[in-house]
């Protein structure tokens, strides 16, 4: 509808995992299931905005009215991620949970089994979030923080660091929440404010998010 708190907006969002791979049959990957993001996605196309959903591997069908570009790697994500925020961005909200690090070498060949111990060397992959939100011309930017402990202060702290507008803070070792789950329990950090939102649905948590930054973008 054109009368939602984002009619006309265009929003971005990443989601899901990214998977790094090691040989052509494995790979580095986490238990994201996208549906944090995708629930965000279907609250902001309900708020009128025009959505872009760059998302990794996961098992959900694209949502109706929602532009979906699938992408595999933390390296594919942060390349699709700026071409959409080129096109034309007014909201960009990272759900993704990207892997830090990847292989620093991909074998051509399936990885044979020898001796009784092996290493894997890693290198430190491309942040999507830092990136967007370091452009001079960076959309409203909102990103999440998956934390096991002392989740308030890691999540401003990265608020700060990263320049953003809007961090939301995920206690994921809190059992049933976070990753994979249905529901989850978040607590959302602005500068000079904070609100939490659950336990409750994902689809009812992207709705409240989706209200909470549509107003903060009308006080623009
Ligand atoms: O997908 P679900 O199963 O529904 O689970 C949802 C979720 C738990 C994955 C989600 O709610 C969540 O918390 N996502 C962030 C997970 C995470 O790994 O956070 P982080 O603290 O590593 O990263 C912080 C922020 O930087 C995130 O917005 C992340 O998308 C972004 N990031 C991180 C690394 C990187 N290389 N690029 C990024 O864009």
């Amino acid at each position: 509808p054109d009368t939602g708190k984002l009619a006309g907006k265009r929003v971005v969002i990443t989601a899901g995992p990214t998977r790094e791979p090691i040989d052509p049959v494995r790979y580095i990957s986490n238990h994201s299931s996208g549906k944090m993001g995708y629930a965000l996605a279907v609250a902001a196309r309900d708020a009128g905005a025009s959505v872009v959903l760059v998302s990794g591997p996961v098992n959900l069908p694209a949502p109706a009215g929602v532009e979906v570009r699938d992408v595999v790697t933390a390296e594919d994500m942060l390349k699709a991620t700026c071409r959409a925020v080129d096109e034309g961005c007014d909201l960009f909200i990272a759900t993704a949970a990207v892997a830090d690090y990847r292989p620093e070498n991909l074998a051509s060949d399936k990885i044979k089994k020898s001796s009784e111990a092996m290493a894997l060397s890693l290198v430190r992959n491309p942040d999507t979030l830092a990136t967007i939100a370091a452009r001079p011309d960076a959309p409203f930017t909102v990103g999440f923080a998956a934390e096991t402990s002392d989740v308030a202060r890691y999540a401003r702290d990265k608020m700060q660091r990263k320049n953003l507008r809007m961090i939301v803070a995920n206690d994921v070792s809190v059992p049933g929440m976070g990753f994979n789950s249905d529901q989850n329990t978040v607590t959302v950090f602005w500068p000079g404010g904070q609100e939490s939102i659950g336990p409750a649905s994902k689809t009812a948590i992207a709705v409240r998010l989706v209200t909470l930054i549509g107003n903060h973008l009308e006080q623009e």
